[in-house]
């Protein structure tokens, strides 16, 4: 059957340009590139749009034209239109060049100029910096959080100001003010790097804080990274320095072009105020009859402040930001304050998230109310079990008389409760909200589906990720870690690279990696930045990141640009992985975190997977060094590629003798390691393909479709079931509800993805293992399945210059739609079924200058071709159900695991009967294929489970038609 479109809309229409952005940046304030590359967004609704050309003009400060030789690239002939090249002289600092870009299609017709866009240098070098770094000059206790210094100077402006900039940044993190404006707002700037290596500096446009006549700059400091306790098991403080220390300068343009400087020398001055403690960890201490208010205006006393010193730093480290700066991006309400066993005041905010409290208080001056925070309830009382050491607690003393708010500077918590005490009077919902706080990424991907609580667990995902891309992407941000674990962020990457605009933020923490790396020898740390105490050894997967991550922002954002800048780095660990392994080619030996919280892992040893780590160790080693092989490749560096290439067949050959069987079995008879080998192509034979995806789809249905991965399997284990041809084993276990599953965490209220598949046991008590967070991204890896599968958007090229669109209902959805707003615009795939009318409804929507490949549900014969614009068909088709048959306990266990209602009937027989079944196989080994009478046989709990099984069956209505 020939199926048409139902839609052929015209082709008149008008092309525009929507965006046009200056490398991955938000805003092009500061650039720290001198030939930042440019991409646009092309607007038509004509179908089919490719590009023939582009043409860029620049302006100058007033706007006209420059028709000097240079500022305009006349008709350049290309289809590119996403980090195409700088056409111009490379940028000084502080250059400021605004430009428009208009583009022909191959249809002739030609675009409209786009808005001007305007990207400003920054100090590209360090000898732009007159400024020096300053710390308040007086003694401290540095084994304990200090109050936090304040810092100003003021200073004279004449008339005829043009322009301000302010280039700043801190050891620590700071907050500046401009006669008493703060001058953004941003959040713990600068963030977090590897401070050693590299430290980012803010740019400022802050030219309207400024007036003619005497001025006032300043800037409170805290502890936050450079000086908080960081690390478990205790931590350790003052990781970077001890002295904390302010680096600002502050340049003036006035309109006849003089410019002036007022920069950090010994001329500030200094003060402790209400901040008297700040710990990223431990949280902030202020006493409110502290401030000092105006300090930041001019005319503000500071006769008893004291000096500062200069302190020494390499101002080579000064980097400018790559990704978007941490800011509040959402207040939450509370959606409930109630009173625990114990009679404390809780404060329910419905979401777990990542920020801190703000309140608004009316009492005594000298009163103190306590803000504790955590993400569960344990026994109705505040579970701060999971912290471990973090006390995440704020103090804040009032000053008394009117109502005061606050809201804390230098911390942030991951919390969905706060317990408040000693508030003055009663505690009010309008009193208190929560600050979501995350670096400031702009949202890219959204889906949805039929299906609640699948739409609750993507939800789960979005939250995790948001609450932990703070500054950089770490693993937690509640307890006593919140650290860059490379693990977490190599199995989450493609995950992150769809939700959100990750490509600058992930570019400045591979640059932190890569600087970490070379130091110790090309071993790549376990957490970037590094801040444990021990010499990092290489580890599998956590140090793949350094090669999985550069190579999977190529691929979603096809910027091969990132693969230069880390191609030493990718290139040392594989050298280094193929040093540890030896002439076998197997890396064998050493320390290995594995398939990292296997369900079946004991609470308090989740490094004891059932997958063999040498195994994944070695899998990953033939998947880096083929990854370095094809970079190079990109990279035009033909020796390199002929390398790694030939490396990599290598350790496929070493790896198939190892582990794999001459029929496909693989020497570690677990979900992950059959997961591995087919996502990793490391099955040379077809039939052994074939083989061991038949063991995959077994395995998994013998553990009753529960999750039977850890990190490392969990963003496989799906895609692998579908490579094999298994769909409906996939769907399965997206759609399990018993613990472990994703949806179980959803059933138990989870409104972010959890660290361990119970983190929560199925009784409500929280897990005995000491590392129990809630709030994790790693196992929400599976999302990126979700989108290209569920969905059907994936990139058929890099940076989804085409797409391939081929959606794969089933699990009885009816319903589903992906949206991605790639670098070309939005790409969007949606389907629905008519159950009544017994048809679907595909829609896709392909961005102008890309191409797409559809592959209609039920016809996945030969792609349909498509060009930019919108596509629909609508066609016959029925939704799969499984064909359900009368069942007993003379049945196999895996005919009754096979039936979706069958099996969730008999699973809640079994664990009312034997609590202790942890959601792995039941009974011996291959129990699937053998009646439920006899898997059951040797039992102690033998007759009260054949009868619950029993009654459970007889009580599921029968096969369509037939009557129970
Ligand atoms: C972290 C994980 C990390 C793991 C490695 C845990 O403590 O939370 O995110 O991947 O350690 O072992």
């Amino acid at each position: 059957m020939r199926l048409r479109e139902t839609n052929s809309g015209n082709n008149i229409s008008s092309v525009s340009i929507s965006a046009v952005r200056f490398e991955h940046y938000r805003e092009a304030l500061g650039s720290g590139v001198d030939r930042p590359r440019l991409s646009w967004m092309v607007e038509t609704d004509s179908r089919g749009w490719r590009q023939a050309g582009y043409e860029i003009v620049c302006y100058d400060a007033a706007g006209n034209t420059q028709r000097v030789p240079g500022s305009q690239t006349g008709l350049v002939e290309s289809d590119q239109s996403v980090l195409v090249d700088w056409p111009f002289a490379p940028l000084s600092s502080r250059e400021r060049v605004t430009l428009r870009v208009r583009v022909w299609g191959t249809d002739g017709q030609r675009s409209a100029w786009s808005e001007p866009a305007t990207v400003e240098a920054g100090l590209l070098h360090p000898q732009d910096w007159l400024a020096r770094f300053v710390t308040p000059d007086w003694a401290e206790d540095t084994s304990r959080p200090q109050p936090s210094p304040m810092l100003r100077r003021e200073f004279s402006i004449s008339a005829g100001l043009a322009q301000a900039r302010l280039y700043v940044t801190a050891l620590g993190v700071y907050e500046a003010q401009i006669n008493g404006q703060p001058v953004s707002d941003h959040v713990l700037d600068p963030g977090w790097t590897s401070y050693d290596h590299r430290l980012q500096y803010q740019t400022f446009d802050v030219t309207a804080l400024l007036r003619e006549g005497r001025n006032a700059i300043g800037a409170t400091l805290g502890d936050g990274w450079y000086r908080s306790r960081l690390g478990f098991g205790g931590g350790r403080r003052n990781i970077y320095g001890e002295r904390l220390a302010l680096l600002a300068q502050l340049e003036l343009t006035y309109a006849d072009g003089t410019t002036e400087r007022v920069v950090t020398d010994e001329s500030w001055r200094a003060a402790t105020g209400p901040i008297l403690a700040s710990d990223i960890y431990d949280g902030e201490t202020y006493d409110a009859r502290l401030e000092r208010p105006a300090w930041s205006v001019p005319g503000y006393d500071d006769g008893d402040w004291l000096g500062v010193a200069l302190l020494q730093r390499d101002l080579g480290t000064l980097v400018a930001p790559t990704g978007p700066a941490v800011r509040r991006t959402e207040v939450v309400a509370p959606v409930a304050i109630s009173r625990s066993p114990s009679g404390r005041t809780l404060v329910d905010f419905g979401q777990n998230l990542v920020g801190r409290l703000r309140v608004t208080v009316q009492g005594e001056a000298g009163q103190t109310i306590t803000l504790r925070h955590a993400e569960v309830l344990e026994n109705g009382e505040l579970g701060t079990r999971p912290l471990r050491n973090a006390l995440a607690t704020d103090r804040y003393t009032l000053r008394g008389g009117a109502p005061e708010t606050w809201e804390p500077a230098f911390t942030f918590h991951g919390f969905r409760y706060a317990e408040v005490e000693d508030w003055p009077g009663e505690l009010h919902l309008a009193d208190i909200s929560a600050m979501v706080l995350h670096s400031d990424l702009e949202r890219t991907g959204w889906f949805e589906c039929s299906d609640p609580l699948i739409n609750r667990l993507h939800e789960n995902v979005v939250w995790s990720m948001r609450g932990n891309f703070l500054s950089i992407p770490t693993d937690c941000p509640q307890r006593d870690e919140r650290l860059g674990w490379t693990g977490d962020i190599d199995v989450f990457a493609p995950t992150a690279c769809f939700l959100f605009d990750v490509a600058g933020f992930l570019a400045s923490w591979l640059a932190d990696l890569a600087a970490e790396q070379k130091e110790a020898g090309g071993v790549v740390p376990l957490v970037v930045p590094n801040i444990l105490p021990e010499q990092p050894v290489p580890t599998a997967v956590w140090g793949d990141a350094a090669v999985i991550v550069p190579w999977v922002l190529y691929q979603r954002y096809g910027d091969a640009g990132i693969l230069a800048a880390q191609f030493d780095s990718m290139r040392s660990w594989v050298d280094l992985v193929a040093q540890v392994a030896g002439e076998r080619r197997l890396w064998d030996h050493g320390f290995q975190f594995g398939d990292w919280l296997d369900p079946s892992a004991p609470p308090t040893r989740p490094i004891e997977a059932r997958t063999d780590p040498f195994l994944i160790a070695s899998a990953y080693f033939a998947r880096s060094a083929e990854l370095v092989g094809r970079a190079a490749s990109l990279l035009g560096r033909a020796e390199d590629e002929a390398r790694y290439l030939a490396l990599a067949a290598e350790v496929r050959a070493a790896f198939a003798t190892e582990y794999i069987t001459p029929a496909g079995r693989l020497l570690s008879d677990a979900s992950t390691a059959y997961a591995l080998a087919i996502q990793f192509g490391l099955l040379p034979e077809s039939d052994q393909r074939q083989r061991a995806g038949e063991m995959l789809a077994e395995l998994v249905r013998a553990s009753g479709y529960h999750i039977s991965t850890g990190f490392v399997g969990t963003p496989l284990i799906c895609d692998a079931l579908c490579h094999a041809g298994y769909f409906d084993a996939a769907y399965r276990l997206l759609l399990q509800r018993d613990c472990p599953s994703w949806l179980y965490s959803v059933t138990m209220g989870a409104t972010t993805i959890w660290e361990r598949w119970d983190s929560l046991l199925p009784d409500g008590a929280i897990n005995p293992g000491d590392m129990t967070s809630f709030n994790h991204y790693a196992l929400g890896a599976v999302a990126d399945w979700i989108h290209r599968t569920v969905g059907g958007l994936a990139p058929a090229a890099p940076g989804y210059r085409r797409i391939e669109f081929r959606p794969l209902p089933g699990g009885g959805l009816s319903y589903a739609r992906v949206r991605h707003r790639t670098l070309y615009g939005m790409a969007e795939c949606a389907w629905t079924i008519g159950v009544e009318t017994g048809s679907i409804e595909v829609r896709v929507v392909v961005p102008p200058n890309t191409t797409g490949a559809v592959v209609l549900p039920g016809h996945d014969t030969t792609p349909i071709e498509v060009g930019s614009g919108t596509h629909q068909w609508s066609y016959p088709y029925q939704m799969r159900k499984p064909n359900r048959v009368l069942l007993t306990i003379d049945n196999t266990l895996g005919e009754i695991i096979d039936d979706p209602a069958a099996w969730a009937v008999v699973l809640a027989a079994i664990r009312a009967t034997m609590p202790e079944y942890a959601g792995g196989e039941l009974g011996p080994k291959g129990s699937a294929n053998m009646p439920v009478r006899q898997v059951f046989a040797h039992s102690q709990h033998k007759s009260k489970l054949l009868s619950a099984i029993a009654a459970a069956l007889a009580g599921l209505d029968g096969p369509e038609g037939s009557t129970s």
